[in-house]
């Protein structure tokens, strides 16, 4: 087996241990990304064999609403549907308290609202994800207006980062949903967390960061040790 699919296994295996969370009749959160794309199949095929009468999906990006649709999943709008049950979403890094950065697929913005309006979010990661301090593996994405975004650069440096800006596979700067661009900011191992995330808040032209703190209840990790639940409120 080589890495890839490797992992793609052990993704299949966290996706497959979050549907089960999933009752009839809720309203679920679907996450963006390559895992969220497992757990949407299979969320697909409960859905079809009739094991899950009234649910209804909430999409994370414009391209999950599409496959949900394609799946034949009833898909609403947040406006529709503003508070949710449950999402489960894929993460870059977690850190042992749960917090995390996400939007390595784009898709941050919407992923942050749908969490945020979820009574419960849900996370679904191989164990590569796993990091003692964020910021080791990943860069925090940060979206920003197109309007000035070049002013940003000294702001990220001073704070200690590289930046570089997300590309398309084209070769053309990456644009997400809401038609900005993605400043992959790499710090480093972040001791600050809130300091930073307050200070990316407080800049203007700063649309979103990946910084996700606090917000997961569960992490759904599967590694070749197993399925590991890691809970925010530390029950087993
Ligand atoms: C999408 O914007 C991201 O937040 C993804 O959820 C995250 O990048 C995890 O993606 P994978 O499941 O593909 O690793």
């Amino acid at each position: 087996m080589n890495n890839a699919s490797s992992l793609d296994h052990f993704k299949a295996q966290a996706a497959a241990a979050a549907l089960e969370l999933v009752e009839p009749g809720m309203t679920l959160g679907l996450g963006t990304g390559s895992t969220s794309a497992i757990f949407l199949e299979l969320l697909a095929q409960r859905v079809a064999a009739g094991e899950l009468p009234g649910l209804v999906g909430v999409a994370t990006s414009l391209a999950v609403e599409q496959r949900a649709r394609r799946f034949g999943l009833t898909v609403a709008s947040l406006d529709e549907r503003p508070v949710l049950d449950l999402t489960v979403d894929g993460a870059d890094e977690v850190d042992p308290e749960l917090n995390v950065i996400k939007g390595g697929g784009g898709a941050l913005l919407r992923e942050k609202i749908v969490a945020q309006a979820s009574r419960r979010l849900v996370l679904v990661v191989d164990h590569t994800k796993l990091s003692p301090t964020l910021g080791v593996t990943w860069p925090v994405p940060i979206e920003v207006i197109p309007f000035g975004w070049r002013t940003h650069l000294p702001f990220f440096e001073k704070l200690g980062a590289e930046v570089v800006v997300r590309m398309a596979a084209n070769q053309t700067p990456y644009h997400t949903d809401q038609d900005n661009l993605i400043l992959d900011c790499r710090f480093g191992p972040i001791h600050n967390l809130e300091g930073l995330a307050e200070q990316l808040s407080r800049r203007a032209g700063l649309v979103e960061h990946g910084l996700f703190l606090g917000m997961a209840d569960e992490v759904i990790a599967a590694s070749p040790e197993g399925i590991q639940r890691l809970r925010r409120d530390g029950s087993a």
